[in-house]
C-alpha cells in the first residue's frame, strides 16, 4: 500500500486538517505497518503556476518535446510520477472562499495533464482518466456548515469541485470527512472534531 498525503492548509500550528490527517496517518500506519507514506505539502510549498512556455510544452506530443520543454515540465512531471506511484491519497483541504485553497488548485493545474492523467478523444469529445486504481480520502474543515441539506449547501464548491476533478482523472472511490462549524462555539467546534476523529479511527482500519 502506498499513501500520498497532500496538505493544502496555509497553517501549520492551528490547522485542523493537518492535525486530523496526522492522527489518521499514525493510526493507519499502525494497522498497515508495511505501507509506504509520502507527504506533499502544497500549502507551504505550492508548485509554480503554469506559464505560456509550460502550456506550449504541455500540448506538444512527448516525442516532439525539446529539452527546454522537458525542463519546463520537469516539476509537473515529478508531481505526476508521485501521484501515479500512490494507490491511496489523503487530502487535507480547508474550505477557502467556498472552494479549495489556491495552493491546491495550482497543484491540480500541474497534475491534470492531457496524455499523463487523462486522455481526450477529439472525435467523440470524450475524456478518460488515467490515474486509475486509486482511492481518495479528503479531510475538509470549514468555518460554517456546508452539508448538502444545509442553507449553505449550494455554495460548497470545495467538495463538488474535488469530486469532479478526481473523477475526471480516474479516481472514483472518494471518501469525504467534513469538519464543519469551526467558527461556532468551542463546544460545537469540539463536537465536530470528535465526530471526525471517530470516523477517521474507523477508516484507519477499513480504508
Ligand atoms: C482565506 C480563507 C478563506 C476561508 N473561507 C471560508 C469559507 O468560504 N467558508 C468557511 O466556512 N470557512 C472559510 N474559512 C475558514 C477555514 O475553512 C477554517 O478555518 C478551516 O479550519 C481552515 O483549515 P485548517 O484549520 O486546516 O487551516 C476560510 C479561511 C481562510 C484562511
Amino acid at each position: 500500500m502506498k499513501l500520498l498525503e497532500i496538505q493544502s492548509s496555509v497553517r501549520l500550528e492551528q490547522s485542523i486538517s493537518r492535525a486530523l490527517s496526522d492522527e489518521f496517518v499514525q493510526l493507519w500506519q499502525a494497522h498497515h505497518p508495511n505501507a509506504q507514506h509520502k507527504q506533499r505539502d502544497v500549502g507551504i510549498h505550492p508548485p509554480a503556476h503554469p506559464t505560456e512556455q509550460w502550456t506550449t510544452a504541455n500540448y506538444t506530443p512527448i516525442d516532439q518535446q525539446t529539452s527546454e520543454m522537458q525542463a519546463v515540465l520537469s516539476d509537473s512531471e515529478r508531481l505526476i510520477e508521485e501521484l501515479l506511484w500512490a494507490d491511496q491519497l489523503l487530502l487535507g483541504v480547508p474550505m477557502y472562499n467556498f472552494s479549495i485553497p489556491s495552493t491546491l488548485k495550482v497543484y491540480l493545474d500541474n497534475i491534470v495533464r492531457v496524455n499523463r492523467t487523462f486522455v481526450f478523444d477529439s472525435e467523440r469529445f470524450s475524456f478518460e482518466g488515467l490515474a486509475t486504481n486509486k482511492k481518495a480520502l479528503v479531510i475538509t474543515p470549514s468555518a460554517g456548515n456546508f452539508a448538502p441539506d444545509s442553507s449553505l449547501g449550494a455554495m460548497n464548491f470545495c467538495e463538488t469541485y474535488l469530486r469532479s476533478i478526481l473523477n475526471f482523472i480516474g479516481i472514483q472511490d472518494i471518501t469525504i470527512v467534513a469538519v464543519p462549524n469551526q467558527f461556532m462555539s468551542d463546544a460545537i467546534r469540539q463536537r465536530e472534531i470528535k465526530q471526525a476523529q471517530t470516523t477517521l479511527i474507523q477508516l484507519a482500519q477499513t480504508w
